[in-house]
């Protein structure tokens, strides 16, 4: 199963880490932050859009956002609201599908009501999936998928013994949108750990950190990171071919 991987990853994730104290040390409001973070996603969905990456996932506000202050909560909201309104017509162009991973059930109607324009208008695209995990948490993102499976179970629809692996990433956000697990996530800031993103699919995730807070992240970082990506020797449990 070893193998030295040499193409473009599949799937990446990106935990955008930083913003906030990116606006402390400039004395600016935390949301500024985020909106300095917005436009450094916008440039990196394009780079990996460009770049040929199939699938990009953004963790932009985890199930555990919502302790944060109303400010801020809100201040990310109309964020996401003016990025649809100024970028969908770019994303278009450039072949984007936009999926939203998430539970949209607390999200105020007006960011709903925004989500399903970037959704439906991006819909007959099919160049890189553009995955904007909001109101997203994989443990969560787990509850949901056994729950489904147990209705199924339960309605008799399937056998308790079918349940497998497989069954499990179907009923997962990514599985019902065909999006592949993790082949890297990206975390920047310094921070090194997961926070509850694409639990189930980062299990053999190449990880990549840097201390570079998410608005200074360029796209020569981005891009050297993903050349580390390819040049890494990927083993899924199984041996190195020189140990053979
Ligand atoms: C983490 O930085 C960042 C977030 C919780 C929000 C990320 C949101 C955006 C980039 C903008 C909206 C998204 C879209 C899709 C337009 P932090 O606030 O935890 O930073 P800190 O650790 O320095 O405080």
């Amino acid at each position: 199963m070893a193998s030295k991987e040499r193409s473009m990853p599949k799937h990446v994730g990106l935990i955008m880490d930083g913003n906030g104290r990116w606006a402390k040390a400039r004395m600016l409001p935390r949301v500024m932050g985020h909106n300095a973070g917005t436009k450094t996603l916008k440039r990196i969905a394009l780079k990996a859009s460009d770049m040929g990456i199939t699938n990009l996932t953004v963790y932009a506000f985890s199930t555990e956002n919502w302790k944060r202050s109303e400010e801020e909560v809100s201040g990310i909201f109309k964020l996401l609201v003016k990025f649809v309104n100024s970028e969908l017509q770019e994303l278009k162009d450039k072949n984007v599908h936009v999926n939203i991973l998430g539970d949209r059930d607390k999200l105020p109607d007006y960011v709903c009501e925004s989500l399903d324009k970037l959704v439906g208008e991006t819909s007959h695209c099919d160049g890189m999936n553009f995955n904007i995990a909001l109101n997203y948490g994989g443990r969560a993102e787990l509850v949901r998928s056994v729950k489904a499976i147990c209705e199924d179970v339960k309605a008799g629809r399937i056998d308790a013994d079918d349940i497998d692996e497989e069954l499990i990433s179907s009923h997962l956000y990514t599985g019902e949108k065909n999006i592949p697990d993790a082949d890297l996530i990206i975390r920047t800031s310094g921070e090194e750990r997961l926070s509850n993103f694409l639990v189930w699919q980062a299990s053999y995730s190449e990880l990549m950190f840097t201390d570079t807070l998410w608005p200074d992240f360029s796209n020569e970082e981005f891009e050297d990171m993903i050349f580390r990506y390819m040049g890494r020797e990927r083993r899924f449990g199984g041996r190195n071919e020189e140990d053979k």
